[in-house]
């Protein structure tokens, strides 16, 4: 009998499929970033002073997410040290992860080689133990900051403000900063101060193309699959769709990835058009998944009296319908409901999360209301509705 289990194990174990799995996933950094040499180039140059041992100026990386800015500050980061290791350090900070200033300061201290308790210090005293360090430091300091705008969303820039006076303060340049920022109007956000600091140097990824995708995703697949699995036509589905989707490589290499894990899967010897439609479906219901499963409270609730709504009527519901059906839904599990304006703003942030469309339309005399409907897969949302809030699930009976 083992032997049967073995020949299974080993027969999954052995892929037709990917020759490297690995490197189609997000955070892996390829030795080849094709149509941006230009962004490499620019930052290069901005960041030579380094060479001499001088500080270069700050650096400002703006572009939509999945247009290489992490891939490529990495890459370039990465390779300079190695030919001049002396002259400079340096720390990367995702501070969507690491996402609390204290965090970000204990990261870096622990860069410079201080270990930090978990708690139990004041960030202004982590400040100071910073900056202490630093100034011991003999070569330049660089820090790369990226996914600003989502920590400044929920932070503020105080942290930014004071990191990017340090070199004030210690009255010596030796920290140059490279900010990342995947949303490019966030910089109306940030307090002046901090964003003319950290532009001292700009860089623009643009979004890529169709054709520039499909070549980003050639080349890596000739690595990441086995010869003759991949066929143009679905690398150029792949690129077509991501290029669609604001040229954003990440989508791309996603679909890609996923497209091989259906096939493999499926057990079939080559990727198909097929395969890359199913890959699609499944990415969307993550996606949706995801964001459903994390929405607060009163918003899931606001989706379910949407669903649960839509369903009794069979058609589109206005505003006043689906507070009338949250208001009952919220009395049922003894909640307060909150104002028909607050329902009225989560319908909007449903909206623009994709999940449900609000399409205004004007009743002539009666004013204008909106049209409710749900924009994505019933059963996906009720899933993530329910195997995250069992108080909002007990309202979901079929
Ligand atoms: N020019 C490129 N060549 C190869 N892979 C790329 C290129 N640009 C982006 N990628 C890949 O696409 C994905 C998203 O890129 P990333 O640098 O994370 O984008 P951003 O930081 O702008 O959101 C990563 O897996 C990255 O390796
Ligand atoms: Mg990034």
């Amino acid at each position: 009998m083992s032997k049967i289990i073995d020949d299974i194990l080993s027969s999954l174990s052995r892929s037709r499929i990917f020759r490297n799995r690995e490197l189609l996933l997000p955070d892996y950094v390829p030795e080849e970033l094709p149509h941006r040499e230009e962004q490499i180039k620019r930052l290069v140059e901005i960041l030579s002073p380094l060479m001499r041992g001088e500080k270069p100026n700050n650096i400002f990386i703006y572009g939509l997410t999945g247009t290489g800015k992490t891939a490529v500050t990495k890459f370039v980061v990465k390779k300079l040290h190695e030919k001049i290791s002396n002259s400079f350090i340096y720390a990367y900070i995702n501070t969507r992860q690491t996402d609390t200033p204290y965090r970000i300061l204990a990261d870096l201290l622990e860069n410079l080689g201080s270990r930090v308790p978990f708690t139990g210090i004041s960030t202004a005293e982590l400040y100071r133990r910073f900056i202490k360090k630093v100034l011991e430091l003999k070569p330049i300091l660089v820090i790369v900051l990226d996914e600003i705008d989502a920590f400044v969303k929920k932070h503020g820039d105080d942290i930014l403000y004071r990191l990017t006076r340090a070199n004030y303060e210690m009255g010596k340049s030796k920290i140059s900063f490279i900010g990342i920022t995947n949303d490019v109007k966030f910089v109306d956000l940030l307090d002046p101060r901090v964003k003319s600091s950290l532009s001292e140097e700009e860089i623009i990824f643009p979004p890529y193309n169709a054709e520039e995708l499909e070549d980003i995703l050639k080349r890596r697949a000739t690595l990441a699959f086995y010869n003759s699995v991949v066929s143009d036509d679905v690398i150029k589905l792949c690129a077509a769709i991501a290029a669609r989707d604001h040229g954003d490589a990440r989508r791309a290499l996603d679909l890609l990835r996923v497209a091989g894990e259906v096939a493999e899967r499926e057990g079939a010897e080559k990727l198909t058009i097929e395969h890359v439609n199913k890959a699609r479906v499944e990415i969307e219901r993550d996606r949706v998944y995801e964001v459903v499963s994390t929405l607060p409270f009163h918003s899931k609730l606001v989706l379910l009296a949407i669903v649960i709504g839509v369903n009794e009527k069979k058609r589109t519901l206005t505003t006043g319908e689906v507070y009338d059906v949250y208001t009952k839904l919220a009395k049922k599990i003894g909640v307060e409901s909150v104002t028909q304006r607050r329902v009225s703003d989560i319908i909007n942030e449903l909206d623009m999360l994709g999940i449900i469309t609000a399409r205004v339309v004007n009743r002539g005399r009666y004013g204008k209301t909106k049209e409710v409907n749900l924009a994505v897969n019933e059963e996906t949302v009720i899933k993530a509705i329910s195997e995250k809030d069992s108080k909002v699930a007990s309202l979901w009976d079929r």
